[in-house]
């Protein structure tokens, strides 16, 4: 997405000052008052928004980024073997509950600590390229470019709905992140590009056979000797987590979580060529216990 530009330098009419402004993700901008003759300015009637008719860039929608996603999706699915829509278990189990997800997560689990975990055992230093995959909204993204400015990090998630949440997320706080979306095959990345690579709350949602194929994609990305590191819903370490898990089952659904809560995962991470897989922490919360796997790549 480094090809979008997040800010515009609007040109006052009037006057000719111009100041510098964030875009927004939608058209929504039909007015701005100039700092320097304190003028509103409206957008002309032939125009979209105030950006594309006084800004040095044009707002996102006229740069063609949603569409750019979706032309990548589509493209995808005409020259590849798969010829049916993607399918993909939204962030709550149904489309239209994406836009509730943050803070569906924030009252469901102790959101702080476990990703606050997350990104301590991921351990982000300067310079390495690190790669999430199923980045949802973005917030292990905020953490990580947080804790570590000067790493490169990569996200890629499946979900335009979602993906657009974390944009406006990253764009916001001016987080640098080369994020991709792409149809559930092959990722877009070359053999081991990656330093480190990471996954959240994302395996209990990918059938079987996705589940292995995409640890198998995480191994060939990443550079050998490197880490993977996979916080996910585990084996429930009491009779009541196993109880409270059910929640996540009756959204995700059975077919997808049943391997996560009878402790399969790192038997998947192990097919898929990594070495010392271990869980490494777990906690437990209102819906379930979340563990932390990790692996090696030879
Ligand atoms: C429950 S959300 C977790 C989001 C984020 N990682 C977090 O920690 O909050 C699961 C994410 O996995 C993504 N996802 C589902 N199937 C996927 C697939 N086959 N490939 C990549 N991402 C996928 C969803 O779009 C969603 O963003």
């Amino acid at each position: 997405m480094s090809q979008f530009f997040f800010d515009s330098a609007l040109r006052c009419p009037v006057c000719g000052a111009t100041q510098l402004q964030k875009l927004p993700m939608d058209k929504g901008q039909q007015s701005f008052y100039c700092r320097e003759c304190e003028s509103e300015i409206v957008t002309p009637t032939d125009q979209c928004c105030v950006f594309c008719a006084f800004g040095s860039d044009k707002c996102l929608v006229s740069q063609g980024w949603e569409d750019l996603l979706r032309r990548q999706l589509k493209e995808k699915m005409k020259n590849k073997e798969s010829k049916t829509i993607p399918k993909f278990i939204p962030a709550l189990g149904f489309n239209f509950l994406t836009g509730l997800y943050d803070t569906t997560i924030s009252l469901t689990m102790p959101e702080k600590k476990f990703r606050k975990l997350l990104i301590k055992k991921l351990n982000p230093q300067p310079d390495e390229k690190i790669f999430e995959f199923g980045f949802g909204t973005g917030a292990n993204l905020v953490l990580a470019t947080q804790k570590s400015p000067n790493s490169h990090f990569h996200g890629l998630d499946i979900d335009p709905k979602v993906s657009s949440i974390a944009f406006a997320k990253l764009r916001d706080r001016d987080i640098c992140v080369d994020l991709r979306l792409y149809d559930g095959g092959t990722f877009p990345y070359n053999n081991a590009e990656f330093d480190k690579a990471y996954s959240c709350l994302v395996f209990h949602q990918l059938d079987e056979v996705v589940k292995l194929e995409s640890l198998k994609e995480l191994h060939r990305v990443l550079k050998p000797g490197s880490k993977l590191i996979i916080g996910d819903w585990g084996k429930a370490k009491t009779q009541w987590m196993r109880i409270a898990f059910y929640t996540v089952q009756l959204l995700d659904g059975f077919k997808t979580t049943t391997a996560n809560v009878k402790g399969l995962l790192p038997d998947y991470i192990r097919e898929a060529g990594f070495s010392d897989v271990r869980e490494t922490a777990f906690i437990n919360t209102r819906i379930g216990s979340f563990c932390y796997y990790e692996g090696i790549k030879k």
